[in-house]
């Protein structure tokens, strides 16, 4: 399904009284929060902000004709994220994990066997799995719109289907087969099931935040997300790999075992001992970038520019740099249906106006086309369209 409603994305904080919502919002399980139309004053502002979300789709005018690419289709996103999100709070019921010792936690790892497998095997989330495989790789576009997966709200679940929409973008572009498409997938959405065995204030807390000991014991997520999964039929050991590797470094400084990458494309391999696997090494990417976009816990994250900008600083050293090379080429800097501001303009009375980008320029990522529709004092103007392919002389900055 297309978003074909005008509307922009807009950071909650900047939402007023009088904006009217662009599109129904759902809660974790799938349930109508808000239907479009809807007028967002501020005690549902503040309703949303305490389920999460950070972002929402304001309508505005002019904007009919800016259709977001997306990736995978809403009603997907939606179906995966309620298998993860139920499947996790079952498992988190079972778990009830507080200051336990790693052998405990081991022990509960076996004794949840049949819960994790419940939630594993279960259809309804292969099935939706499989489905978004079968809309990914039938996709006309090999764009990857990360506003068209910021809005998901509720970062715990969105974060793991973030991280496995652009791990199959990434996988698509190396023209992976379905087979591998599918364990990448399984890999990736369930890359951190090992925080659910982790206690909860580490879980949540800010990485710079922790302690030594904080730090140990977060880091544990990744051989317990490899426990967890190793003992499924459904998970392939690739699969598995992902979870126990995806905080490996290609210089050998990650972890749990400081094993090393080649900054090789990832291409067919068997795997190779004290190797990083390749399924590893794009979630990693996949991992680092939706992080340093949508933010975590409660950060609002930064712009697609500033955070491709971190990645290749981190290429090499930390994560592959053929794959953060392939993303780079995938991720358009200016997004369909991204809100910005102008910086610079040929004309000086336009510099401040806000815009939303009306459509991505395949060819060149820097010059998309756009629709001005806000002056700098926030004034609603008659939408002007403009090709910044033919017109040189602007700068624009996303607004977040
Ligand atoms: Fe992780
Ligand atoms: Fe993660």
């Amino acid at each position: 399904m297309l978003i074909c409603r005008p509307m922009v994305r807009y950071n909650l904080d900047e939402v007023s009284d009088e904006m009217v919502l662009g599109e129904n919002i759902f809660s974790p399980n799938g349930d109508l929060l808000l239907a479009a139309g809807f007028r967002l004053s501020e005690p549902f502002r503040k309703r949303l902000r305490q389920l999460g979300f950070i972002h929402v789709y304001i309508q505005v005018f002019g904007t009919e004709d800016v259709v977001p690419e997306q990736v995978v289709s809403e009603h997907i996103q939606r179906e995966i994220a309620s298998a993860v999100n139920k499947g996790t709070t079952d498992l988190r019921h079972a778990f009830n994990v507080r200051m336990e010792s790693s052998t405990h936690i081991r022990k509960m790892i076996r004794q949840n066997r049949q819960h994790l497998n419940k939630f594993l095997s279960s259809g309804n989330f292969l099935g939706a799995v499989e489905k978004m495989i079968d809309e990914i790789l039938s996709n006309p576009t090999v764009m990857l719109n990360m506003e068209t997966l910021k809005n998901a709200g509720q970062e715990l679940f969105s974060h793991a289907l973030n991280v496995t929409v652009i791990s199959m973008a990434i996988g698509r572009k190396y023209r992976f087969s379905y087979e591998e498409m599918k364990q990448l997938a399984l890999g990736a959405i369930n890359a951190d099931i090992g925080l659910i065995a982790v206690p909860e204030d580490v879980r949540k807390s800010a990485p710079d935040a922790m302690d030594d000991y904080g730090r140990e014991l977060y880091k544990n997520h990744t051989l317990y997300g490899y426990l967890m999964l190793s003992q499924n039929h459904t998970i392939t050991p690739t699969s598995a790999a992902v979870a126990l590797q995806h905080h490996e470094h290609q210089d050998g400084s990650g972890y749990p075992r400081g094993i090393k990458g080649e900054n090789r494309p990832p291409m067919k391999d068997l795997m190779r001992k004290g190797v990083i696997h390749r399924f590893a090494e794009i979630v990693a990417v996949a991992d680092t970038f939706d992080t340093l976009c949508s933010g975590r816990n409660g950060n609002a994250g930064i712009d697609v520019r500033e955070a491709m900008k971190r990645l290749i600083e981190l290429s090499g050293q930390v994560l592959n740099s053929d794959i953060v090379k392939t993303l780079a080429s995938i991720v358009p800097t200016f997004p369909t249906g991204a809100r910005f501001r102008i910086v610079e303009a040929p004309s000086s009375q336009l510099i401040g106006y806000f815009g939303v980008v009306a459509k991505t320029n395949e060819e060149n990522l820097e010059c998309p086309q756009i629709i001005l529709y806000e002056s700098k004092n926030r004034q609603k103007i008659k939408p002007i369209f403009i090709d910044l392919a033919l017109h040189s002389g602007f700068q624009l900055e996303v607004v977040l």
